[in-house]
């Protein structure tokens, strides 16, 4: 298993600074390799994909062996807990994730706990496959959306919506959504406990959907929650370190900060590093946070932004990553050459 001493990406998660960043990229796995693209048409469809530890553990590990990136992350996907929940989950080319809505806040009910933890032992499985594939300086990261994100697909039905029908949940039918979220907190806490169990480093709370929400909403909807996932962790014995990832909490990120207890935050593609330094503590590990969309484009605006955001985070404990996922149509030599300069070419 990897140690601190012998992980970068682990010892800079743990606060210490380092001249030359750990660097891996959300999204590193998936469709910008033709080696996934490969596996991935030898699958029925993607949540069997997800299901098989022989390939998603294959998946995980392409990045780290293509890039030599300083962690893996699982490969897996945020809504398979509602699949294990009980929901109908589709993944439709061209149209993302479709998810079978919930009428109301105790639909997920129906499923028990154990149930849909139990469902979920494939992922596991690929954890501990990845981990014993990996060399000890290279670190595992588990995963999993966090409860208004997964709350979002279960109400809405798809991502990437104005958020309005879960928002109207939040107004009219507080109960309900005060319940889905705890649910969700619940299968979370134990999913991410047997992720690290069967081997992972280090774990992400994805909040992908963060954006637009008035700040009482943010409170109640992704700072509560979250920090309700997290306390529960550490009542379930989860020492690994946790990287929180609000997109688009702007402002509040700060309060996120301050009230979740996550030991790093994972920064989008808005927020400024000049906000950043000002308003996180100096100790607290940032990951994050080049424009996926300069990694397509490549060139000298990519290098810019690559030195600038180094340059910006040289005093503080910084693990490079994107804003927000890699794209499909990106280069693979632009990934390349990020590398290098993180690692000082
Ligand atoms: O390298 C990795 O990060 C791979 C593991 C991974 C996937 N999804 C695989 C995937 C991770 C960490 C995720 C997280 C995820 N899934 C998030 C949070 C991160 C983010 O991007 O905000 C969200 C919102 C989802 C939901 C989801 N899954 C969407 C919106 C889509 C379709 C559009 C898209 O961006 O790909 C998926 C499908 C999906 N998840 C694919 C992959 C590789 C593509 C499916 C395919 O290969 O056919």
């Amino acid at each position: 298993m990897a140690s601190l001493n012998s992980s970068l990406f682990l010892s800079v998660l743990n606060g210490q600074k380092s001249s030359n960043p750990p660097v891996w990229m959300m999204r590193q796995a998936g469709r910008h390799l033709p080696e996934y693209l490969e596996l991935r048409s030898q699958a029925k469809d993607f949540l069997d994909f997800c299901y098989s530890p022989a390939m998603a553990a294959e998946a995980t590990l392409q990045p780290v062996e293509r890039y030599d990136m300083d962690a893996a992350i699982l490969f897996a996907d945020i809504l398979l807990i509602l699949d294990a929940m009980g929901l109908n989950v589709r993944f439709e080319k061209g149209l993302g994730p479709i998810v079978q809505t919930v009428e109301t806040g105790h639909d997920l009910d129906k499923v028990a706990v154990e149930t849909a933890v139990q469902r979920l032992s494939p992922v596991y499985e690929t954890v501990a496959r990845v981990r014993s594939a990996l060399s000890a300086d290279k670190a595992l990261i588990g995963f999993c959306g966090s409860p208004w994100t997964v709350a979002l697909y279960a109400i809405e039905g798809r991502g990437g919506t104005d958020k309005s029908m879960a928002r109207l949940w939040a107004y009219e039918k507080p109960d309900d959504l005060d319940h889905l979220l705890s649910s969700l907190v619940e299968v979370s806490a134990h999913y991410l406990a047997a992720q690290v169990k069967a081997g992972a480093n280090a774990l992400m709370l994805f909040e992908s959907w963060a954006e637009g929400l008035p700040s009482d909403l943010f409170e109640r909807l992704v700072i509560e929650p979250n920090a309700a996932l997290v306390r529960r962790l550490h009542a379930l014995g989860v020492t690994v370190p946790i990287i929180g990832f609000p997109r688009g909490a702007a402002t509040m990120l700060t309060h996120y900060v301050d009230k979740v207890g996550v030991s790093a935050v994972g920064l989008d593609t808005a927020i400024s590093p000049e906000f950043v330094n000002a308003n996180l503590p100096s100790t607290l590990p940032v990951q994050g946070h080049l424009d996926p969309l300069l990694l397509i484009a490549g060139g000298d605006a990519m290098e810019v932004r690559v030195r600038a955001l180094l340059k910006a985070y040289a005093d503080r404990p910084h693990i490079f990553n994107l804003g927000h996922g890699v794209r499909p149509e990106t280069p693979i030599a632009h990934v390349e050459r990020v590398i290098e300069i993180v690692r000082g070419g």
